[in-house]
């Protein structure tokens, strides 16, 4: 059994840090694997880690290759409405109860990590109610549960890379006056899940450009699940969604967004899109424990 990373499994968190590094231009494998090695060494109490890399922060680093479907985040829409790729190097999501403690695992690890790579994206996350997005509804109704979560999650056990998974994060920013001025029977119409208990609509009255229509998505008659473990950030100035989702196979999230926005054939956009608006988007793969454990070593 590959064992993946534990993190990726921990539910029920009130405090995250999501950091999205660059790797500096000119730095050799070994420096950045020697010191991502000193990175993943650093422990704190009582803190959740979960560490991924983008497609070719790994080709640098991979101690056993890389695997078959990593690629880079492209851009996702047309027009106005796309999903933008800001592709980054290393992904690290630190998340527990202890918020201070959480911090000071961003600190350091941002320092160990400071000759090598730069910290572009920081956005620090919270539980909201009860696993609500800050828009009201509850997030993670549909999430698989159990064993579930690890068919879903990660690259199964026989296939190279496996207790692996393929990641998707993008940082979006809500307008929420603009859906807060919407009733509620229109914000469930938005969504396609009642608000007060996340009741799916029923067919008869589900609109086709709800959220639930256009990320509840089937290709050849396969369910295109995802593992989401998406948290509300910011505060009142800025706030939204960091979207963050595991897969077995990274076409699943090409799949939904391309229904999301509009590209998958029908022309429909999800209406949530005009509501909130992603400014980050990357791929990354997150290793498995063992895997993960390689990097400088060889
Ligand atoms: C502003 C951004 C987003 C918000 C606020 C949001 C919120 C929600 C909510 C409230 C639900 C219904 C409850 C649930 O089943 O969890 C849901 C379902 C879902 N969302 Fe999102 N979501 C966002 C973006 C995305 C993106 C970018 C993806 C995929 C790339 C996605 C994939 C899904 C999936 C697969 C479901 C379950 C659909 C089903 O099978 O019923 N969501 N989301």
């Amino acid at each position: 059994m590959s064992e993946p990373q534990a993190g990726i499994f921990a539910e029920g968190s009130t405090s995250h840090f999501f950091l999205e590094f660059t790797v500096i231009d000119g730095i050799g494998a070994g420096q950045l694997s020697e010191t991502l090695a000193k990175a993943i060494a650093l422990s704190n109490v009582g803190v959740n880690r979960v560490w991924a890399f983008g497609a070719d922060c790994w080709r640098m680093i991979a101690p056993a290759g890389s695997p078959a479907e990593l690629k880079p985040f492209a851009a996702i829409g047309e027009g106005k409405r796309v999903a933008p790729a800001t592709q980054r190097g290393i992904l690290l999501w630190l998340h527990g109860d202890n918020h201070s403690a959480n911090f000071d695992a961003a600190m350091a690890a941002t320092g160990v990590l400071a000759p090598v790579a730069m910290l572009q994206l920081e956005k620090i996350g919270f539980l909201y109610k009860d696993s609500r997005d800050l828009t009201g509804f509850i997030d993670g109704t549909e999430n698989p549960k159990g064993r579930g979560q690890q068919t879903v999650a990660l690259i199964p056990e026989g296939e190279p890379h496996a207790g692996g998974s393929y990641v998707l994060s993008q940082q979006w920013v809500h307008h929420l006056s603009s859906f807060h001025a919407l009733s509620q029977a229109e914000q469930e119409a938005v969504i396609g899940r009642t608000k007060p208990d996340s009741i799916e609509l029923e067919d008869d009255v589900m609109p086709e450009n709800s959220h639930v229509s256009r990320s509840d998505v089937k290709i050849n008659g396969v369910s295109q699940k995802l593992y989401r473990r998406s948290v509300p950030y910011g505060g009142v100035l800025e706030h939204g969604l960091y979207f963050l989702a595991f897969s077995c196979d990274i076409r699943r999230f090409d799949n939904i967004l391309q229904s999301m926005f509009g590209v998958s054939g029908d022309g429909i956009h999800d209406h949530l899109t005009d509501f909130s608006t992603p400014v980050s988007g990357n791929y990354w793969f997150a290793p498995s424990a063992a895997e993960l454990s390689l990097i400088g070593s060889l």
